[in-house]
């Protein structure tokens, strides 16, 4: 996440600067930058609290100057440089700024191919610039010229959440708005499809013209619109397809229908950029799959569960225990407390695929033998008992996976991806891999989601007709 730089940011960017350059800025140089420089803005990208990149712009009018520009040894030539180099182009524009200058050394082959790769052309050799006698590079963009963004609203509507978010096509968040209909749907133990529908019909309008409003944006700026159009609640996805085939159709705007798991997956690049080819975990409360996505428009399912859902596995079990929907939070906490006491089978399945009914049987099982022996069930200890079997599955299989497959990255997605145990295992498994998990904001259903991976959509231009059907049980793969 690209954000403002903070004071407790300095230590890890101080370290990143004088392993960097061999003439380093002080940290009181960093901390004058940050507290008294009034046209200086440092901007850090952090991962779970480590600074992997940071950027130095400095306003003047119509101009801007990039003074500095890193990457952390171990993350260069990963797309870190031009994930922070698009976003100080896209802020200065917004600021208003018509060109961005740096210099740079001749000799700095990395920075100056960084740069004409952003645009920059050289302006003219400032000999002798740097105190060895090294020459510098003055180096000019023009920011005002320069293309507009294409921008697109998404819609999502395919289960609970009614939400709208736009963003640009280099991943610039305008807006992001969700409303829940969980409080609801708890009331029933369960959504209930056509309260879903309703509700939805309900919200939509009001959450389109809320996501424009906080864009400050009409649908003129708009260059495509963007929906789920399955997996889902068919009931539910017609909402949300109905709302944005209206809005394109009365704009006249191309249409995207986006494969909801895919929101899932690409909504990571909020946080780094994806490398191919990346194995997906994506564990939600309808899918259990492991995908091998070769590019970002090859994917294959290359294992998936043979019964129940691993987030309806959550459900079922919670709602054995008496405990409140959605019941896979709930369980995530219980277990936190929970100790090895009970005994559940690890259930057998061939290959990269899943099972879960077993598992959940088993649990039933037990609370009734228990029960009948006058026993009092410790949820705690329930829930730790089946969340290790189920959560051992998903990290022995994804480990089965990339032996099998060559990837570069493994990406976490979906509802249970919000896991906190699912989460630690994830971390202490795969250390030898670019381990992606989704920040908790994210793991739940949202627009944002949706319009990231429009964005993919709308460079390959794979539009649908305005007489698109749903797909209620659309594969990944189509
Ligand atoms: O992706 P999602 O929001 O909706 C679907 O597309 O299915 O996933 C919802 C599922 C629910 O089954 C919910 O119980 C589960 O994600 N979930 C969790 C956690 N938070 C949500 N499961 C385990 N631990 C959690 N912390
Ligand atoms: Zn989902």
């Amino acid at each position: 996440m690209i954000e403002l730089m903070k004071v407790e940011d300095l230590d890890q960017v101080v370290a990143i600067e004088n392993s960097s350059f061999s003439r380093p800025w002080s940290r009181k140089y960093f901390i004058n930058e940050i507290n008294n420089n009034d046209v200086s803005e440092i901007y850090v990208d952090i991962e779970d609290g480590e600074v992997i990149s940071y950027g130095d712009l400095w306003y003047m009018f119509e101009n801007c100057d990039l003074t500095k520009i890193a990457v952390k040894k171990e993350y260069r030539h990963k797309g870190y440089g031009e994930r922070m180099m698009k976003f100080l182009m896209s802020t200065a524009k917004r600021k208003g700024c018509e060109f961005m200058h740096l210099e740079v050394n001749t000799f700095n082959k990395d920075a100056l191919s960084l740069y004409e790769k952003s645009g920059f052309e050289i302006m003219r050799t400032r000999r002798g610039y740097y105190e060895n006698g090294d020459d510098a590079y003055d180096m000019v963009v023009g920011l005002i010229g320069s293309r507009e963004l294409k921008k697109i609203l998404a819609i999502e509507s395919s289960c609970d959440e009614t939400a709208c978010a736009i963003v640009d096509e280099e991943l610039n968040v305008y807006s992001s708005v969700v409303t829940s209909q969980i409080d609801v749907h708890a009331r029933f133990g369960g959504v209930i499809p056509e309260v879903a529908s309703r509700m939805h019909v309900e919200q939509i309008s009001t959450i389109v013209k809320s996501a424009l409003d906080q864009a400050k944006l009409s649908m003129d700026d708009i260059t495509a619109v963007a929906y789920t159009i399955g997996p889902g609640l068919i009931g539910s996805l017609h909402v949300g397809a109905i709302a944005a085939k209206s809005l394109a159709f009365f704009y006249q705007k191309p249409l995207i229908g986006v494969h909801h798991l895919k929101g899932h997956i690409f909504i990571n690049e909020l946080i780094k950029p994806l490398r191919y080819p990346m194995m997906a975990l994506v564990v939600s409360g309808g899918h259990t799959e492991l995908v091998y996505i070769e590019d970002d428009q090859t994917f294959k399912i290359i294992g998936t569960t043979l019964d129940d859902a691993i987030g309806e596995a959550y459900d079922k079990v919670a709602r054995v225990m008496n405990e409140a929907y959605p019941g896979g939070p709930v369980i995530d906490r219980l277990a936190k407390e929970g100790k090895e006491h009970y005994q559940l089978p690890m259930p057998k399945v061939d290959g990269l695929d899943f099972s879960f009914s077993g598992l959940k049987n088993s649990v039933l099982q037990l609370v009734k033998k228990e029960t009948e022996a006058g026993n009092t069930i410790n949820k705690n200890d329930l829930a730790y008992a089946f969340q290790e079997v189920a959560l051992k599955m998903l990290v022995n299989k994804t480990k089965k996976a990339l032996e099998e497959y060559q990837c570069k990255s493994l990406v976490l997605a979906g509802g249970v991806a919000a896991n906190s145990r699912l989460r630690e295992m994830m971390s202490e498994n795969f250390t030898d891999i670019d381990l992606i998990l989704p920040p908790l904001k994210y793991c739940t259903d949202n627009a944002l989601m949706i319009a990231c991976a429009a964005v993919h959509y709308l460079r390959h231009e794979k539009f649908v007709d305005y007489d698109a059907s749903s797909m209620p049980s659309m594969s990944i793969e189509d």
